[in-house]
């Protein structure tokens, strides 16, 4: 923390000198990212950086991630709550840029402690937007009235809820606990939204009173953990506590620049993480950009290396490829590396944390997409007109399986000498080098080639 002794220093003006702060907070954070369509396996590295962390943040999406943390053979499927609750002593902080259905988040503290585990750590901040009843009807309406164009989201309420944000229509966690602020701005929604639900989509219109209702019992059970999560972000990093933020969804389906319409409404990208959290840019290092061994996506939108074939089927199989929080089966593809190149850049990539490399153990070969070759010509840079990534024909290097058992090793160095040559592929396309391998859903189950903190 700032001020140091002038004889640690290699300046007088100790609290202006930029060099030396920053030279101080250098290795203090770091940030775990999806550089694909979500579920890369981000929250069981989270959790694995966790274990030496002091606090986890979460700073962006809402209930529709579903991070699955494996502790001692035990999933928790988390959706609200950081990946870092899994642990007795870390500080675990859902921030200003999450958006909160406080009955999931209840329900979630809820099964928490049913399980024997505590959510006492946890902070909510005062600044995040509250998901409504009516956001969810929304988001259902919206989506059946789009047919064939619909984009498969997870019907939480979490683009209506981010839609009334940019409206300034909001309603913030702050405002449950003013009912004065909460009346006025809840009738104002009800009274809009049902006139949206009933006349425009036909749909069934929500309840006024049951609303301020469940939420004022809400906003009671949640008060022990709101606070102003902005100053304690701050105040941690600057402490030079080690701090973690934990993305949630991934890089291509950030709103700006993901696959729109067929993104999420939130940014998933490292600079999210600032502007969610409440800390500068400055602050954030360390970033492990996390790659499944393959690629995956839920819900619609192109996918230049989907495999819609018996190997694509295989893959499903083999990684039980299913949606955490829908069930819905996740579309398989092989490795893409022209998105994996695209998120390198897009958030200043550290570190690359390559996930589910023993779903591959059986493959006797492996194909990594490359390039895009669109009219016959090298695509450079990613496609933002989506008529043109669908037209896009993926460029494929293959290379050889292993087709051994991977699960069980722990040192980079014995992996087979296949599956090195496939990681290393990844890590020379992309100019990111490789900071975690991980071999199976559990915490041993990782290889470490960096360790943080
Ligand atoms: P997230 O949304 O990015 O946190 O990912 P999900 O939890 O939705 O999906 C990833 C799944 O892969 C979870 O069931 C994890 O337990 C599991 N997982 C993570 N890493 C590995 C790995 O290296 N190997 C295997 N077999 N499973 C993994
Ligand atoms: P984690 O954090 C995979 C997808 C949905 C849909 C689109 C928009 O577990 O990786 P939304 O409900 O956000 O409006 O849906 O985004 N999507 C995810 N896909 N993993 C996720 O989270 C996702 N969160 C949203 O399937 O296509
Ligand atoms: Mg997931």
């Amino acid at each position: 923390a700032l001020p140091i002794s002038e004889s640690e220093h290699c300046c007088i003006i100790k609290m202006n000198c930029f060099d030396c702060y920053m030279e101080d907070i250098d290795m203090a954070t770091s940030m775990v990212i999806g550089t694909q369509w979500g579920d890369e396996g981000k929250g069981k590295i989270v959790d694995w950086i966790a274990e030496r962390a002091d606090v986890v943040v979460r700073s962006q999406g809402g209930n529709n991630a579903g991070h699955t943390v494996v502790v001692d053979d035990k999933a928790f499927a988390l959706r609200l709550l950081p990946s870092g609750i899994l642990y007795d002593n870390k500080q675990n902080i859902v921030g200003t840029g999450v958006v909160i259905d406080p009955k999931v988040l209840l329900q979630e503290i809820e099964g928490l402690e049913k399980q024997g585990r505590s959510a006492k750590s946890l902070q909510v901040s005062d600044r995040a937007h509250v998901i409504m009843p009516y956001h969810i009807a929304l988001d259902t309406a919206e989506e059946a009235s789009k047919g064939d164009a619909k984009i498969g989201t997870t019907k939480n309420g979490i683009g209506p809820c981010y839609a009334d944000k940019i409206n300034r229509i909001g309603i913030r966690i702050c405002d449950l606990y003013d009912m004065e602020t909460f009346k006025q701005k809840l009738a104002y929604n009800v009274e809009f939204k049902n006139k949206m639900l009933t006349k425009v989509y036909d749909a069934e219109p929500v309840s006024y009173d049951e609303i301020l209702a469940d939420y004022i019992k809400y906003a009671e059970a949640l008060k022990p953990y709101v606070t102003d999560t902005n100053a304690a972000v701050l105040k941690a990093v600057k402490e030079d506590k080690k701090v973690l933020f934990e993305g949630a969804q991934a890089t291509m389906l950030d709103l700006d620049h993901g696959t729109y319409p067929f993104v999420t409404s939130s940014h998933p990208i490292a600079g999210g993480a600032s502007t969610g959290a409440g800390v500068g840019p400055n602050y954030l290092k360390n970033i492990f950009g996390v790659v499944k061994a393959y690629a995956t996506r839920v819900g619609a939108g192109p996918f230049p290396t989907e495999l819609l074939n018996e190997t694509g089927d295989n893959l499903r199989e083999l990684g039980h490829e299913f949606g955490t929080v829908t069930g819905r089966p996740r579309r398989c593809g092989w490795l893409d590396l022209m998105v994996v190149k695209y998120a390198a850049g897009l958030n200043s990539l550290d570190y690359l944390a390559i996930t589910r490399l023993d779903i591959l153990d059986t493959f006797k070969e492996l194909k990594i997409c490359v390039g895009y070759k669109l009219n016959g010509k090298d695509v450079e840079g990613f496609p933002a007109n989506l008529k043109d990534l669908e037209a896009c024909e993926a460029v494929y290097e293959t290379l050889p399986g292993w087709e051994t058992d991977i699960s069980g090793i722990r040192e980079y160095d014995k992996l087979p000498e296949n599956a090195r040559k496939y990681v290393e592929r990844i890590a020379e396309v992309t100019g990111v080098p490789l900071g975690i391998v991980s071999v199976g859903p559990n915490r041993s189950q990782t290889i470490d080639l960096v360790n943080v903190f």
